[in-house]
Formats: C-alpha cells, structure tokens, sequence
C-alpha cells in the first residue's frame, strides 16, 4: 500500500516539478519521503535556496508560509490546512501592534513560530537555532520585545545577557517537560548527554548539558564522542537521530512530548496535494512583502 502511494507521489514529484520538505518533528513515513529534512532555519534557508515549481512543505503553518514569502514565485502547498502552532497563535498582529506602541523605540523580535501578518510588524525574525547570536548582535542601546516565546526569550536573555520584554507565550509541547524528567533519567543513565530545546522552561533548560535546535541536535550527536543521550524535545526527532546515527542509544524523556500539530500529515495528504495541488499558501502581497524584510535580516545575521 505504502509503497504504491510511495511510487504515485514519486511520479507527481516529477511532473510537477516538485520538492518535499519536512521538519524534524514529522512522522517516520513523512521525514523518509522528503528530499530534505530540517529544523526551522535549515527549512527556511532551503526554501529561499531551492529551484523547483512546486514545495510541498510538511510541517505546521508558518514553517509553509515562511518558505512562500522568501519563494513567492514558487506555489507552496501545505497538504493539511489545519495544522498550526498554537504557540504561533499565542499573539496576533492587533496585540502586537499595542505592545511596540508601549514600547517606543523598541526592535520587536519575533520568533519564526509566528504569523506572515505578525512577521510583517517585526524588526527582525529569529529560529531556536541563531537566536541568541542575533540578539546579541542587536544596537546596544535599543530595547528590544521578545515574541511570542517566553521560554526561548528568557533562555537568550540568559545566554546573552540582553534584558528583554518578553511576550507570553509558549509551546504547550516543549512545556511539559519537567526538570524531575530529567533528574530521574539522569540518575538511571549517568553517562548520558542531555540535551534539551530552548522552547523548554528555564528550570528544565537548567538540567541541560546542551540546548540547541533540532538541527543542532542532529549535528550534536554526529560529532559527539558520546553514545547516549537523553533527548528532551518533541519525540518525532528520534527518528532522524536513530536513522542517521544508529549506533548511538537515545532515550526519550518520559512521558515522550509529542505535538499533536506535527503528526497531521500522512502520506495520503502529500498524495492528495500533488495530484489536486492542495492547499497553496496564499498571503496578500503587502504583507509578504513586509514580513520578507525581518526574514532577510535574520538570514544576513543583523538588522542592517
Ligand atoms: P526547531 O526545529 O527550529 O528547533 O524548532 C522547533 C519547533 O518547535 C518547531 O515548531
Ligand atoms: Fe508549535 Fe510547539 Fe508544536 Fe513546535 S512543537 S509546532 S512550537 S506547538
């Protein structure tokens, strides 16, 4: 079964002129079917990159809409419409507007787990993986707003030194997960490494050995001497870890974190998307434009 589906998407790919990209949180069967997996900078970087028609992005909503509004002559299409970020929704640009008129003067830097139209009120856009080099980066003398994250935003103030306003929100994923969870794997594997997302609340992120992105844990285990590691993020990574680094053990924090909007997309949903080209991401022009200046700024590293 898998394997016709398999083999009809194979096809389409092609007729189409088509690329699948998929972030590290996605199902098994849907980080093997894409040509290239990644964290939210490496997804980003790709989509600007990549020379094709058509992107099948296989992610949550705004990974999609960050790779239309760097690739707006590419058609986007996001095979399962209902798949947000609740943390993304955790401000709109109405709230986001209030909060710069609070704060005269300040840059408002906006994690890319947001909204185009949110994006489009922004100074400049940050990924778990640059965010505390771009903060640091920042005019010294500028206040800055952090959003919609509270947890990254207090862990880069903590990295960085730079005080900030910090916007409430969170991932309800990365949330649950609590420092005794990893107190208690600590104890049964003492040699392991731990290392955990910065979406995670600080007291968690204090039982880190390492905090870093998803992509950033890939390339952590690929170059670590170590053989053991306690992986404190949404569970759909240790698929990607396992496949490329199959000689390493990883153990899950328990109970495993899993974000409910990751695992919408199965094979069927690409299949559907490519043969009835389902669902193009569409932003009105004025806000791509917009929300393409913070973008760019983070993929220069600065703000000018
Ligand atoms: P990264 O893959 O960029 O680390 O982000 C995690 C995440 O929550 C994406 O929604
Ligand atoms: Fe959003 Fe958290 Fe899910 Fe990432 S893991 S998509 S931040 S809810």
């Amino acid at each position: 079964m898998d394997d016709t589906l398999k083999k009809r998407i194979e096809e389409l790919k092609h007729l189409r002129n088509a690329v699948i990209v998929a972030h590290n949180y996605q199902l098994p069967e849907i980080q093997d079917l894409a040509d290239f997996t990644g964290d939210s900078l490496e997804l980003s970087m790709k989509a600007a990159s990549l020379d094709c028609e058509v992107l099948v992005f296989c992610g949550v909503r705004f990974m999609a809409e960050t790779a239309k509004i760097l690739s707006p002559s590419k058609t986007v299409l996001f095979p399962v419409p209902e798949a947000g970020c609740p943390m993304a929704d955790m401000i709109t640009r109405e709230e986001l507007v209030a909060f710069k008129q609070e704060h005269p003067g300040a840059i408002a830097v906006c994690y890319v787990n947001s909204t185009a139209d949110v994006k489009a009120e922004c100074d400049i856009t940050v990924t778990s993986a640059n965010a505390a080099r771009i903060v640091s980066a920042l005019p010294p003398d500028r206040e800055i707003l952090f959003l919609p994250d509270k947890h990254l935003g207090a862990y880069v103030q903590s990295k960085t030194g730079r005080k900030m306003t910090l916007w409430p929100g969170y991932c309800p994923t990365h949330a649950r997960i609590t420092p005794k969870d990893i107190r208690r794997l600590r104890e049964a594997y003492p040699d392991a490494v731990v290392l955990v997302h910065p979406e995670c609340p600080m007291d968690t992120i204090a039982e880190a050995d390492e905090v870093l992105s998803t992509g950033g844990m890939c390339t952590y285990v690929r170059t670590s001497k170590a053989r053991r590691f306690i992986i404190a993020t949404e569970s759909g990574i240790l698929h990607r870890l396992k496949k490329e680094n199959p000689a390493a053990e990883y153990i899950p924090i328990s109970p495993q974190p899993i974000c409910p909007n990751m695992k919408r997309i199965h094979l069927e949903d690409v299949l559907r998307s490519l043969e009835r080209m389902e669902y193009p991401i569409q932003i009105p022009e004025g806000v791509r434009q917009r929300a393409e200046l913070p973008l760019r700024r983070m993929l220069a590293g600065r703000i000018e």
